[in-house]
């Protein structure tokens, strides 16, 4: 039996890492095999094309050299991990997918949507996640959060209107896949987002 592709994503700040280990935690006490890997990265090919894009002294990277590079890194990640992972029949936990393209290249950056749904069919094929969980927080407040955490790297050093557009994308595409999508108030505090990912992965569950 296939296993499951669940993705989390969001701007800086929201608190992916904390809740990432919540819902292993969670779908491991469920008796569900969970493989948590990252984007980009999740390979050594991956990990080094990520520490390529997060550079911050690479200014040189042009927007199609970066959008590029998060697609390859993918490719490297859906050949190698993920997609075995899933024919294994273990659950995938990802830490950010090819929505996180659509927010940053295609809400920050400005690349065409039409763009980045062709390189997705390639690099894709038919696979999408089961399962989409944005967690979503006014933008002045994931910075503030995440601010002074580590010297910033080549995304975290843009401006305030980039994560506007960023985020703005992140609810515009949660709004046209309701289905998959499950958007949480990353703005509560703990215990109460983390009651909210645990209705949202018990009705996963139990369809
Ligand atoms: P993070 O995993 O520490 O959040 O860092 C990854 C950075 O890469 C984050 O700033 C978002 C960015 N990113 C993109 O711009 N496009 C993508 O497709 C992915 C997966 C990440």
């Amino acid at each position: 039996m296939q296993g499951k592709f669940i993705t989390v994503e969001g701007v800086e700040g929201v608190g992916k890492s904390t809740n990432m280990a919540f819902i292993a935690d969670y779908l491991r006490g469920h008796g569900v095999t969970v493989v948590e890997t990252r984007e980009p990265g999740g390979t050594a090919t991956g990990e080094a094309i990520r520490e390529l894009l997060l550079d911050a002294r690479r200014t040189d990277i042009c927007t199609d050299t970066e959008l590029l590079l998060m697609f390859a890194a993918r490719a490297q990640h859906l050949a190698e991990l993920i997609r075995p992972a899933l024919e294994r029949g273990q659950w995938v936990l990802c830490d950010r997918f090819t929505d996180a393209t659509y927010a940053y290249q295609g809400g920050g950056r400005g690349v065409p949507q039409a763009r980045i749904a062709q390189l997705e069919d390639w690099v894709q094929g038919e696979l999408r996640p089961d399962l989409t969980i944005l967690l979503d927080l006014p933008v002045e407040e994931g910075l503030r959060r995440a601010a002074g955490r580590s010297t910033p790297d080549r995304f975290e050093q843009e401006k305030r209107d980039f994560f506007e557009r960023v985020r703005d994308a992140y609810l515009q595409q949660a709004a046209a896949a309701p289905q998959r999508y499950r958007v949480i108030d990353a703005a509560q505090d703990l215990e109460a987002v983390q009651a909210a990912l645990r209705q949202v992965l018990e009705d996963f569950c139990d369809a």
